[in-house]
């Protein structure tokens, strides 16, 4: 989670991880369907364009959040301009989803009407997801709060307390299994089939 990555690397980290949810490799075709025609990639590479363009003198601040500003009318999804997002996010349904200032690792998988973010306006610090977490439809993430590598959020919850890495966080408020489920365990993505 610590390793700078530039915002090719992490484009291509993202239509990798696009790829895998439909257990293929990234074609030329892949490509272009990706970036014409499916609205969870072309609302991944928003944000970042967003990492692009903010680095043209002068305009590229503006440039940035006239960007940030379309994306969240297109889609009525946010992410905030002070997040920091790892390569390879895969948002198969990018409706609903608010992530505020938050520090996100790679491959996370975010799912609709998730909502991530301070619990109260004296909240400093800022949530912090690693590596390889799952987030799934509705769940909504509160406080400075750690999601530990490879968890799994379910549908639903109230995180509100650290989960540690590989562990399954379900309920309101949300109730903290430390092994994962053994499905997830073994590596399978349990969005597979909403990605089409
Ligand atoms: C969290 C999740 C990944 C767990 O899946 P799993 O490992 O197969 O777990 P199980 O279904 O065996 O459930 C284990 C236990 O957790 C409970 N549980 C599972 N998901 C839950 C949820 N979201 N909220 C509350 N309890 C939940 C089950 O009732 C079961 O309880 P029990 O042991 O008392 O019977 C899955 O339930 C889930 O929420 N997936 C969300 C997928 C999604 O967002 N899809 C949207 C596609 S568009």
């Amino acid at each position: 989670m610590t390793a700078l990555e530039t915002p090719l690397q992490k484009i291509k980290a993202d239509l990798r991880h696009y790829a895998s949810s439909e257990r293929r490799g990234v074609s030329t075709a892949f490509v272009f369907r990706m970036f014409l025609l499916t609205p969870g990639f072309q609302f991944v590479f928003a944000n970042r364009l967003q990492e692009i363009v903010v680095r043209i003198p002068v305009i590229g601040r503006l440039l940035r959040r006239i960007i940030w500003w379309a994306t969240c009318l297109i889609f009525s999804s946010e992410i905030a301009l002070a997040a920091k997002v790892g390569g390879g996010l895969y948002v198969p349904h990018p409706y609903g989803i608010v992530v505020g200032s938050a520090t996100i690792g790679r491959n996370l998988s975010l799912l609709q009407n998730v909502t991530i973010g301070h619990k109260s306006l004296d909240d400093v610090y800022d949530p912090v997801i690693e590596d390889d977490v799952q987030i799934s439809a509705g769940a909504v993430l509160l406080g400075p709060i750690t999601i530990g590598e490879g968890a799994v959020i379910g549908a639903n919850s109230v995180v509100l307390k650290d989960v540690p890495a590989g562990g399954l966080a379900i309920g309101i408020p949300a109730r903290i299994i430390p092994a994962a489920a053994p499905s997830v365990a073994a590596g399978a993505d349990p969005f597979v089939a909403s990605a089409l």
